[in-house]
């Protein structure tokens, strides 16, 4: 999967892009970037990206023509993938739309600055516009940040084990259980005793109903939205819930 990101804050990248787990991907040849400096494509001496609003008001605006030259110089025209706006007006991102997403060979994230870009860039060059929650950011760097680590880990190969994502919290619908590792004492805290026992079907069958109990106490609106087994339902009808 590649990315070109677009930004007047190239140097925040790197360092994130080029550790971890990003870093084992891009070695592997399943990720790649291109970051992308906005400013580079201004033609004034002091390299303006951003202007006053149009009818008065406070903050200042991202101009239109060095963002559409930036992305047009890159992707082309028309475009050949999704033109994703990070903003907080966007549809607000969750693992659905991770895993839809993540199916995209490429991506073009535009980072939004200031108080926001001209309108034609929103009506004539972006796609899709992204949130990454209803709170607001001084940039769009970070939300671009967040969403290039929640893609990478969906696709194939990149995590060790291919099972891992499916299982993970929201993607199977339901918030992850606890999980433990060594020692199986630690002050005086046990590990529970069906993990360490070796029977598979019994450890499955607890992980399923550790998730359910997580969902149904932290986020139970998610268990509305999934199709529960006859055992699931009578697990949670036993925990004496309204459910
Ligand atoms: N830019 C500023 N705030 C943002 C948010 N919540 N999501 C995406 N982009 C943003």
């Amino acid at each position: 999967m590649h990315f070109d990101l677009f930004t007047l804050l190239p140097e925040v990248f790197p360092s994130y892009l080029n550790s971890s787990m990003m870093k084992r991907a891009q070695e592997k040849n399943l990720l790649s970037f291109g970051v992308h400096n906005i400013r580079d494509w201004t033609h004034d001496k002091h390299h303006v990206t951003d202007d006053y609003p149009y009818g008065g008001g406070g903050g200042m605006i991202m101009k239109p023509e060095p963002i559409f030259e930036a992305v047009e110089d890159v992707i082309g025209s028309p475009p050949d993938c999704p033109i994703i706006l990070l903003t907080p007006q966007g549809r607000v991102f969750t693992q659905n739309e991770a895993q839809r997403l993540a199916l995209e060979p490429k991506l073009a994230l535009l980072c939004g600055r200031y108080e926001g870009v001209d309108e034609r860039v929103r009506t004539h060059l972006v796609t899709d516009e992204i949130s990454i929650g209803d709170y607001v950011l001084t940039g769009g760097e970070l939300p671009a940040l967040i969403l290039i680590d929640a893609l990478t880990r969906l696709i194939p190969g990149v995590l060790g084990d291919e099972k891992g994502a499916a299982n993970d919290s929201h993607a199977s619908g339901l918030l992850e259980g606890a999980h433990y590792t060594r020692p199986a004492k630690f002050r005086g805290w046990e590990v529970p005793a069906v993990l360490r026992s070796g029977d598979h079907a019994k450890v499955a069958q607890w992980r399923r109903e550790q998730a359910l109990l997580r969902t149904l106490e932290r986020n139970p609106e998610m268990l509305s939205k999934i199709d529960l087994s006859k055992k699931d339902k009578v697990f949670l009808k036993a925990q004496k819930t309204s459910f």
